[in-house]
């Protein structure tokens, strides 16, 4: 099933359609064209005008304000380090996936979309030192690791549209078996999304060539989730991010775009 996703309600003014360059500053400088059509607009009108067009005026600045908010989030995703950014990318693509296959709302998709893209963003809060760091952390850096998804609800709740979004990414490492963090949440107490980016993220650890383990092929990895799957992820989930042909295209793109071997 494909989807197209529009802005109707979702205080997002641009169509998002499955692929990974909205939120990408490498469209140029993020967001300035906008900002400066935004200053240079003026939101008042004249005085017999009707209230409804002067909301509509505002409500439009303020969608516009919002991809602004957006827009400067991922710019300093990716100035603080360019392979979270990345991962960022490659995560959103792997949950559309699943989103792909699944029967949500519009509003559904995008939240857990843009929740996909920021379940990362608390990391803007821990050094790079231990970003980078080749596992194992010692236990102190393991512990200020595990505060990202915290970190990131706290940067993002201060946006009210991103209400619905903060907490997937607050619970994005809790467990299927209750055994994850940073609340222990089991089974469908889990958000949905939360669930999605789950197996998203880890998919796309699997796949990525990284210091302290070896890169996986797609299959590998799918095998790895199955193992996993009734544990630490939902099961039913793993099974449609692995079957049919809705991965293996995802995946295709993903790879194309933003590849995972660095
Ligand atoms: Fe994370």
């Amino acid at each position: 099933m494909s989807m197209r996703v529009t802005n109707e309600g979702t205080g997002v003014d641009a169509p998002f359609e499955g692929g990974v360059s909205l939120l990408s500053p490498l469209a140029g400088p993020p967001g300035l064209h906008r900002d400066a059509a935004f200053r240079s607009k003026r939101l008042t009108t004249s005085p017999g005008a009707p209230a409804m067009r002067f909301e509509r005026k505002v409500r439009r600045a303020l969608n516009q304000h919002f991809l602004e908010v957006l827009t400067s989030l991922s710019a300093r995703l990716h100035s603080k380090n360019e392979q979270l950014y990345d991962h960022s990318q490659r995560v959103l693509s792997l949950a559309l996936c699943l989103l792909r296959v699944l029967d949500l709302s519009e509003e559904e998709v995008l939240t857990i979309a843009l929740a996909a893209f920021f379940h990362d963003i608390g990391k803007i809060g821990i050094d790079n030192v231990i970003l980078e760091k080749p596992l194992p952390l010692t236990y102190a850096e393991y512990e200020l690791m595990k505060k990202h998804p915290a970190y990131g609800a706290r940067i993002l709740c201060i946006h009210r549209p991103m209400n619905k979004v903060v907490p997937l990414v607050y619970h994005h490492h809790e467990r299927w078996d209750g055994g994850g963090y940073p609340d222990g949440l089991e089974g469908e107490s889990i958000p949905l999304g939360a669930r999605i980016i789950a197996i998203a993220d880890a998919f796309d650890a699997m796949t990525s060539n990284r210091d302290y383990q070896a890169q996986r092929t797609s299959i590998q990895a799918c095998e790895e989730l199955y193992r996993c799957a009734g544990t630490q992820f939902d099961a039913r989930l793993v099974k449609l991010f692995c079957a049919g042909n809705s991965m293996t295209e995802g995946w295709t793109q993903v790879e194309q775009s933003y590849p995972a071997g660095h």
